[in-house]
């Protein structure tokens, strides 16, 4: 897959992300670029490969005006960012489950008898699992494709703030999914950043680490 980075820097990266909360407004992300970034962010790794995130991009005024009063604090970001970008984690992903496996096997990336087995097995598990446990498996992977995405965000010279303060029980059904299927995992704001950002501390590894 061909990538759309502009600094391929990992270091800065890294190092020099900050959670942005103010951005240039007049800045907009074309479909096609929003749709890369999210190409490149869902190379993150999921459970049994099932890729249970969804994403909502919203960038009108119309929606944005339906987002503010979901997110609490987080006006700013959503006032001036080029888009808030809402991840849900889909409790049916195994729905997807075959056309996943197929696409594997037709790629050649998975041989016929782990894709018969994988068929066989896997999607009959997820669709038996308890709603507890894919909330964890679907919370989980939405996650990993959200942090990917704040990395390919500044590969493509964009800022992020991912956003948890907000209405978790109303966000599906303001944007028109079935809130028993879909469970919001995160808000990801991006635009071109208008502030510096602030620097944060971290604890030290030795604090939070034990070796067995
Ligand atoms: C799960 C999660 C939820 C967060 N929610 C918010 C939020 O609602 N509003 C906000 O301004 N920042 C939010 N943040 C950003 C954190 O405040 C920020 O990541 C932290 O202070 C470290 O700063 P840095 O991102 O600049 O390294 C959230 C971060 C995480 C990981």
């Amino acid at each position: 897959m061909s990538h759309g980075f502009k600094n391929n820097d990992f270091a800065d990266i890294l190092f020099n992300r900050r959670s942005i909360r103010s951005y240039d407004p007049t800045v907009k992300i074309s479909r096609e670029e929003m749709l890369q970034m999210l190409a490149e962010a869902t190379k993150a790794p999921s459970s049994v490969n099932m890729q249970p995130w969804r994403f909502v991009i919203v960038e009108s005024d119309e929606a944005k005006n339906k987002l503010k009063p979901l997110v609490r604090t987080n006006q700013l970001q959503t006032e001036t960012s080029s888009a808030m970008i809402l991840i849900f984690g889909d409790m049916a992903c195994y729905e997807f489950g075959e056309t996943i496996y197929d696409q594997a096997l037709a790629e050649g990336k998975m041989p016929q008898e782990v894709h018969d087995h994988q068929v066989a097995t896997i999607i009959p598990y997820y669709q038996k699992m308890s709603s507890e446990q894919m909330y964890t498996i679907v919370q989980r992977d939405s996650m990993l494709a959200a942090m990917q995405l704040l990395l390919v965000a500044r590969g493509h010279g964009y800022d992020t703030n991912v956003i948890g303060g907000f209405e978790n029980d109303q966000l599906a059904a303001a944007f028109d999914l079935d809130p028993t299927r879909y469970v919001p995992a995160t808000i990801v704001s991006i635009g071109k950043a208008a502030e510096a950002g602030y620097d944060s501390v971290r604890l030290d590894p030795e604090q939070v680490t034990w070796f067995k």
